[in-house]
């Protein structure tokens, strides 16, 4: 089957609608048609983490998610969480740590930190591993990668107590 139709998607505050197959996953709707290529292709069936997206502030996995089942949700992707001159505190951490051999698996770490650092500010080495443990990184870079977890948790606080006191 495939049928042609629109489908109306909300990506990082942005709203559109578009062309789009009922099976088309949102993992290529977003990669073609808004030409972000944070998420990443990696196995396709929900198994790696590299495609990972925010959905109502709620990590998931683009590959296995129709476009048309996110309709009129707010879909957030790596490229909605900071700018070059203003990085969000998970991605200044990444950088400061090093975070990264390859790259192909850190946007799903990423967007599984934020998710992570929005329900537990606090979260001790196991919970990030816990976390994590779905998110495939085949460098090897997981110390790294824990560390930078660990440093964005500190940032997102010391952010916060910055703009409660002012
Ligand atoms: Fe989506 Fe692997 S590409 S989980």
């Amino acid at each position: 089957m495939n049928m042609g139709c629109t489908v109306t998607l909300c990506v990082n505050q942005v709203r559109r609608t578009l062309p789009a197959t009922v099976e088309a996953s949102l993992l290529t709707v977003l990669r073609n048609d808004f030409a972000l290529n944070g998420p990443k292709y990696g196995c396709g069936l929900g198994q790696c983490g590299a495609c990972t997206v925010l959905v109502d502030g709620v990590a998931a996995r683009a590959c296995v998610i129709p476009a048309h089942g996110v309709a009129d949700r707010q879909i957030t992707t790596l490229e909605g969480l900071g700018t070059l001159d203003a990085l969000h505190p998970v991605q200044q951490a990444f950088i400061e740590q090093q975070a990264a051999q390859c790259g192909y698996c850190l946007n799903g770490m990423i967007m599984m930190t934020v998710a992570l650092l929005a329900r537990n500010p606090e979260p001790e080495e196991e919970d990030i591993r816990r976390e994590l443990s779905g998110n495939l990184c085949r460098c090897g870079t997981h110390l790294e990668i824990v560390k930078a977890v660990l440093r964005a948790a500190e940032l997102t606080r010391q952010n916060f107590t910055r703009r409660s006191q002012s």
